[in-house]
C-alpha cells in the first residue's frame, strides 16, 4: 500500500502543532501502555495522560460486546477530556479471530494457515479479525506473528506461519494487509508485527532465550517480513523477549534505531512486550528505540518517574521523546481516532456471523495436511454402517483451538459459538457413531476408528519443551499411544488426526496407522475438518514445516528446518498428499 503523502503531510502539520503543547508528562504519559484493570483507574486514564490500554490475560471487560465497548467508550472519554483530548489507542492479542472474546470466529493458528498457503485466504482471516476487534472495542491487534521457528521445542511455534522466510513473508503481507486496509477504516484496526527480532530463533528454542544467529542469517532468514510489512504501512512493530548475541531486543539500539527505523524506514510505533524493560531498565529500552512501553503489572509509577527523571537528568534525551511521540500521535492519526473515537455499536451484530465462520471452515479445511493414506481410505463413505471416534480432542472446542483462546493458556472446554470435529462427523455420516472417547470400550467390528490425539492448549514459555515449568515433550503422551493401539492391534482400520501447535515425534504411530492427518489448531469450525475426511472438500494443505522423524533430531540447537539439509525429515516442508 502506498501512503497517502497529501494525508500524511496533514498528518505532519497537525503533530507539529501539537507536540509543543504537550508537557514532559503529558509525552511520557503517551509512551505508556496499561491494563484496563488493575493496572489503572478511570480517574488515572486523565491524570496520568495515558496512551493506550490492553486487554490481555484476566478480567473480561464485560459479558457482551456492548458490554465491552461501553467500558472502553469511558476510558475514551476520559482521556478525551483531558486539556489536549489525545485518543487512546487499545490493543488486543487478537492472534487468531478476536480470541479474548467468547462468541468470537477463531481461525486456525497461524501454523495452520501456513499449512494452506493461501494468501487471500489469511487477507479475508485477518480482515474479519480486524471487524470483531472492533466490534469490541478495539483498534490495534498484536498480529502477525511473523516468528520463524527454528527448533520445534519452542512453546510458541504455533503463532508463526511457517519455518519458511519466503512463506511467512508472503503471508505477513496479507495479514496486515487484511488487518490495517487503508488504515482510517473504522472496521479496521493497527497491525503489529512481531517478535522483532529472533523471537523464534533462539537456542534449543527456548521463548526469550538467546538467539546467536549471524547479522547476515538475520537478514537473510529473520528481516524479510518484517520488510514486507513495512512496505505495507504496518502501523506497530513489537519487540522480543530474547537476547541477539547477548544484547536484549528490548535494547537493541543498532536493531531497533538503525535498521528498523533509519535504513528500512519503519515510521510506526515500536511497543515493548509485557515488561520487556525489566531486563535492562526501561530508559535503555527508551533509549534503544522502544516508544511505547506496557507497564503493566504495577510498574506504572516506576516507569513514568523513573523515565521523567531520566530525561530531566539528560540519560534520555528529549528528542528521543519526541520522535516516540510522534509516533504515537502519527498512528492515532492515521486511525481516524481523533475524528472518530469510539467503537461501533453497528460492529457487534457481525460478530461470529456465518458469513464470517464459513470463511474460518474454509481455512480449517486447506490448513489440514495429509500424510500418509494407506489403500486410500480415505476419503470416508458417509454411509460406513459403524464409524467409532476417539480422543478428548474429537469434542472440545477449547482442546481444538489451543493456547490464546478464551483464556491466556486457552481452555478444554467449549465455548460459544463453536462447533466441535465430533459434531461435524455426526453431521455428516449415515451409518452409526460411536465416541469412545478413552478407547475404554473398543468396537472391534467398526468400520473405521478415527483417532484424536494431540497437545493440550499453551501459551508462551509455557509450551517450551525442556523449559522447568514444562510437562510438555515432544512425543505423544501415553494416553494417545494408548488409543492408537487400542485399535490398529485389533486390526481395526484407523485414521489418526493430529491437533498441536507443531510438528511432533510420531513415527511409530504413523506406521501404525492407515491414514494421519496433521491438523494443527483448527479454532471454532471442528466441523471443516470432517468435511474433508468424508470427500467433500479435498486435502490442499502442504507442511510449512520440516516433519521430524526423531527426538535426535533436536541434538542441536535447532530442528530439521529445510534450510539445514544436516537432519534427513521424516517428512520435508511443503510436502502433503491428495484424493486426486
Ligand atoms: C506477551 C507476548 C506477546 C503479547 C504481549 C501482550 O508476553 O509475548 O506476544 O502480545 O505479551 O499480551
Amino acid at each position: 500500500m502506498v501512503r497517502d503523502k497529501k494525508a500524511d503531510s496533514i498528518i505532519a502539520s497537525k503533530i507539529d502543532a501539537l507536540l509543543p503543547l504537550m508537557t514532559l508528562e503529558e509525552k511520557i504519559g503517551q509512551m505508556t501502555q496499561v491494563r484496563h484493570f488493575d493496572d489503572i483507574t478511570e480517574e488515572e486514564v486523565a491524570t496520568r495522560f495515558i496512551g493506550s490500554i490492553i486487554h490481555t490475560e484476566g478480567s473480561d471487560p464485560g459479558k457482551t460486546a456492548l458490554d465491552w465497548q461501553l467500558k472502553f467508550k469511558k476510558f475514551q472519554e476520559i482521556a478525551l477530556s483531558t486539556r489536549l483530548g489525545i485518543p487512546l489507542l487499545f490493543g488486543v492479542d487478537a492472534v487468531h479471530g478476536q480470541n479474548t472474546f467468547d462468541g468470537a470466529t477463531i481461525f486456525p493458528h497461524n501454523i495452520g494457515l501456513g499449512a494452506s498457503g493461501n494468501a487471500e485466504l489469511v487477507k479475508k482471516a485477518a480482515s474479519i479479525t480486524a471487524l470483531e476487534a472492533r466490534a469490541t472495542g478495539f483498534n490495534w491487534v498484536f498480529s502477525p506473528c511473523v516468528a520463524i521457528p527454528y527448533n520445534e521445542k519452542w512453546g510458541r511455534v504455533y503463532e508463526a506461519f511457517s519455518e519458511s522466510t519466503e512463506l511467512t513473508t508472503k503471508l505477513t503481507r496479507a495479514s496486515v494487509e487484511g488487518h490495517q486496509g487503508s488504515f482510517s477504516d473504522p472496521r479496521k484496526v493497527m497491525a503489529t508485527t512481531k517478535h522483532f527480532i529472533g523471537d523464534g530463533a533462539t537456542d534449543y528454542g527456548q521463548e526469550g532465550g538467546e538467539t546467536s544467529l549471524s547479522r547476515k542469517e538475520v537478514n537473510e532468514y529473520l528481516l524479510p517480513p518484517y520488510k514486507a510489512a513495512i512496505e505495507l504501512g504496518v502501523g506497530s512493530v513489537m519487540t522480543s523477549f530474547n537476547t541477539l548475541n547477548g544484547i536484549s531486543m528490548h535494547a537493541h539500539k543498532d536493531l531497533i534505531t538503525d535498521t528498523l527505523k533509519k535504513e528500512m524506514k519503519f515510521d510506526g510505533i515500536v511497543v515493548s512486550d509485557w515488561k520487556g524493560y525489566s531486563k535492562y531498565g526501561e530508559n535503555a529500552t527508551v533509549n534503544g528505540g522502544i516508544d511505547m512501553v506496557m507497564a503493566v503489572d504495577g510498574d506504572l509509577e516506576m516507569f513514568q518517574k523513573g523515565l521523567l527523571e531520566a530525561v530531566k537528568k539528560g540519560e534520555v534525551s528529549i528528542d528521543r521523546i519526541n520522535d516516540a511521540v510522534r509516533r504515537i500521535l502519527r498512528q492515532k492519526y492515521r486511525l481516524g481516532l481523533f475524528e472518530n473515537p469510539f467503537p461501533d455499536p453497528e460492529l457487534i451484530q457481525e460478530i461470529g456471523s456465518d458469513e464470517h465462520r464459513a470463511v474460518a471452515r474454509q481455512a480449517v479445511r486447506e490448513s489440514l495436511v495429509l500424510l500418509k493414506n494407506e489403500k486410500n481410505i480415505l476419503p470416508l463413505e458417509k454411509i460406513l454402517p459403524k464409524i467409532v471416534v476417539v480422543g478428548e480432542h474429537a469434542d472440545s472446542a477449547g482442546l481444538q483451538s489451543g493456547g490464546w483462546t478464551i483464556d491466556w493458556q486457552g481452555a478444554d472446554r467449549n465455548y460459544q459459538g463453536a462447533t466441535t470435529i465430533l459434531e461435524g462427523i455426526k453431521k455428516l455420516a449415515r451409518g452409526e457413531v460411536i465416541y469412545d472417547q478413552h478407547a475404554t470400550n473398543v468396537q472391534e467390528d467398526a468400520d473405521v476408528a478415527i483417532i484424536f490425539i494431540g497437545e493440550k492448549p499453551y501459551a508462551e514459555f509455557f509450551g517450551d519443551v525442556g523449559h522447568e515449568v514444562s510437562d510438555f515433550e515432544l512425543f505423544l503422551t501415553e494416553s494417545h499411544k494408548h488409543y492408537i493401539d487400542a485399535y490398529a492391534n485389533k486390526g481395526v482400520k484407523t485414521v489418526v488426526v493430529l491437533l498441536s501447535g507443531r510438528p511432533l515425534v510420531t513415527t511409530k504411530e504413523i506406521d501404525q496407522s492407515d491414514a494421519f492427518v496433521a491438523a494443527w489448531l483448527p479454532g471454532s469450525e471442528g466441523d471443516g475438518v470432517a468435511e474433508v475426511l468424508f470427500g467433500d472438500h479435498d486435502f490442499k494443505g502442504k507442511l510449512p514445516h520440516s516433519w521430524p522423524k526423531s527426538i535426535d533430531d533436536y541434538k542441536s540447537k535447532y530442528g530439521p528446518n529445510f534450510w539445514d539439509d544436516s537432519i534427513e525429515p521424516l517428512f520435508p516442508f511443503g510436502f502433503g498428499l491428495q484424493y486426486n
